[in-house]
């Protein structure tokens, strides 16, 4: 199936830059949020970082224009009901994100395909709230998505070889290198990275460095563009606490188990740079 018209749930860190990629790619791009405050925060975020293109001459002002002039934000699913693809980037909730899409099922038109962007739920419990299982899959996104050049294409038992074709091929033509990852927790990156970055808050706690030198240890000595917190600080602690729990909930393995000072810190409302506060502080 060839994939013209994209959709996108949630404008938040990822939403804004999945919608901001699709349509750099030329795609019509409509994008929902919650509220009409979230989408025009949303759209704000999508169009900062269009505007750093154009300061850093990567992109002219037409170009900048013609690409902001692909999208369009709602608050109503029915606005997506003639999208060839939806990709979902909301909160990393199953309920959520289970409801929403079985809301969506009953108004997109049947032969879209449906992604979830999900960094830790497996898809197919996501997939089976849908009448779609054939045409659900995961597009497993990086942060931040203008930049990282990686999707995780992940299928289910049911995904069709359409869909999945379909998938890797848009995925392509969006600028990214897809792989293809089997639907566990965590698919292939953040099996190995939620560990290594649950590990780094569990280290801190031990008393093993401060938090500076612990990031400049893992930055100067492996060659990391971000060390730990900062990285932490950057995907968002309130993400990467519901990660840990789904991750640990899968595999019943400690090193999956979110840090108590993480809970804390999420309680907190220490959320990271999206808060202005984290490990570090934005505040200034
Ligand atoms: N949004 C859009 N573009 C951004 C950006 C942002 N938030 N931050 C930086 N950029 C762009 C800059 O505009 C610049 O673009 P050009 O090359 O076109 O000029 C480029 O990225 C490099 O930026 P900088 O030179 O300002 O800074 P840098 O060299 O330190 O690179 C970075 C910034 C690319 C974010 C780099 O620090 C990095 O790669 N960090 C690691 C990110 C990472 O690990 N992501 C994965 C997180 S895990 C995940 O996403 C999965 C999950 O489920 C949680
Ligand atoms: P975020 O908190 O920045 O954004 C989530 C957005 O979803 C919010 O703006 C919220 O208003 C919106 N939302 C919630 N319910 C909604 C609904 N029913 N319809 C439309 N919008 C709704 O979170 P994020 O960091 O963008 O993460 C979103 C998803 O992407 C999660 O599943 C997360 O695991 C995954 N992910 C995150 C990262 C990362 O580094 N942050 C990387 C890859 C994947």
């Amino acid at each position: 199936m060839k994939i013209k018209k994209v959709g996108v749930l949630g404008c938040g860190l990822m939403g804004s830059g999945i919608a901001e990629v699709a349509a750099r790619a030329g795609h019509q791009t409509v994008v929902r949020e919650v509220t009409e405050d979230l989408l025009e925060k949303g759209l704000g975020r999508l169009e900062k970082s269009l505007g750093r293109a154009v300061e850093k001459g990567k992109l002219e002002v037409a170009q900048r224009d013609e690409i902001r002039g692909r999208i369009s934000g709602t608050v109503e699913l029915d606005d997506l009901a003639d999208c060839d693809l939806v990709v979902e980037a909301i909160v990393e909730n199953l309920d959520e994100k289970k409801k929403t899409f079985g809301n969506l099922d009953r108004v997109v038109k049947a032969d879209a395909i449906f992604a979830s962007n999900t960094s830790s739920l497996t898809i197919t419990q996501i997939a089976m709230a849908t009448s779609r299982p054939d045409r659900f899959l995961g597009l497993h996104f990086f942060n931040p998505v203008p930049v990282m050049k990686l999707v995780e294409v992940v299928r289910t038992l049911v995904t069709s070889d359409d869909a999945f074709d379909s998938a890797m091929e848009w995925a392509a033509g969006v600028g990214k290198e897809p792989i293809a990852c089997r639907d566990n927790s965590g698919f292939i990156v953040n099996r190995l990275l939620v560990p290594y970055l649950l590990d780094a808050i569990r280290a801190y706690e031990e008393g093993v460095g401060s938090i500076e030198d612990i990031d400049k240890g893992m930055k100067l000595g492996c060659g990391y563009p971000m060390g730990p917190f900062t990285l932490l600080d950057f995907v968002g602690l309130d993400t990467t606490y519901y990660i840990a729990n789904i991750m640990f909930e899968e595999y019943r393995e400690k090193r999956f188990a979110p840090p108590p000072l993480l809970k804390q810190m999420v309680l907190a409302g220490r959320h990271g740079r999206k808060s202005g506060r984290g490990f570090y502080d934005y505040s200034g």
